[in-house]
């Protein structure tokens, strides 16, 4: 008796397993489906919205707006702090130091700029001190109002692009995206959850920014551990 009641719950365990499986499936292909040409569209529309907007401070000082960029369909969504210097003169995120970093993390991992798709929960560069826009290291965080009048813009992106994996880049991204206070060295290295207004809950991976790595090498470790783990999560492991 205990044999066909076991390999009927293994059959019935098979079925679900498949059933998930062909679903997972399915979403993907509506995921292809999904007009990219509208979202691309979405996305070009939603810059323009952040070139003229006036949401907080940072908009008057700003020089160029960095909205984010990437692919329409990227699977892995990399949100950084804000821009700084650099990306302030040239319009795109993390093109500074931090950036040649994020550069060589995203080539190990068999990623490129063009295949994910980079953004930070503020558009526009914090300036420490606004009457010395031309000073170098002039960055601060952003402050909670400024977060609160940006968030629209990611929510918005993340919604677009839906990846299935959002890279949180230090503890003010972590911070902010995940509603929480607790220490990054607490949350990094562990899978969290967001779920934008509208959207649907997306996995989330907080890691050391690549400007602390900079600072510290020892964090190197810890960073690539958290990769590894999000390429084992899209099923795009590489040989170590
Ligand atoms: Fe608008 Fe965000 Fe720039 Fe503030 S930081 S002006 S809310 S785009
Ligand atoms: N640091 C960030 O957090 N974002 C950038 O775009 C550049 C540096």
């Amino acid at each position: 008796m205990a044999e066909p009641s076991r390999s009927t719950t293994r059959s019935e365990l098979l079925d679900l397993v498949l059933g998930l499986r062909l679903r997972a499936e399915r979403s993907r292909e509506e995921d292809w489906a999904r007009p990219l040409a509208d979202v691309a569209a979405a996305l070009a529309a939603l810059a323009t919205a952040v070139s003229s907007c006036q949401g907080c401070g940072l908009g008057r000082t700003r020089i160029k707006p960095v909205p984010g960029v990437g692919s329409p369909k990227a699977r892995v969504m990399f949100v950084g702090e804000g821009p700084g210097y650099e990306e302030d003169r040239k319009g795109e995120p993390f093109v500074g130091a931090a950036g040649g970093l994020l550069d060589r993390i995203l080539k190990a991992m068999g990623l490129s700029r063009s295949s994910v798709f980079i953004a930070n929960v503020v558009k526009c560069h914090p300036l420490d001190d606004p009457s010395r826009p031309d000073a170098r290291g002039n960055d601060r965080p952003p402050s909670p109002e400024e977060l609160a009048a940006c968030r629209r813009y990611l929510d918005e992106q993340i919604r677009l692009v839906a990846p299935e994996v959002i890279v949180c880049l230090g503890r003010v991204s972590t911070q902010a995206l995940l509603s929480t206070t607790a220490p990054l060295g607490r949350l990094r290295g562990r899978w969290a959850s967001y779920a934008p207004p509208g959207g649907a809950p997306i996995r989330v991976m907080p890691t050391y920014h690549p400007a602390a790595v900079l600072r510290d090498e020892t964090l190197k470790p810890a960073v690539w551990s958290d990769m590894k783990a999000v390429l084992a999560a899209l099923g795009m492991e590489r040989p170590s």
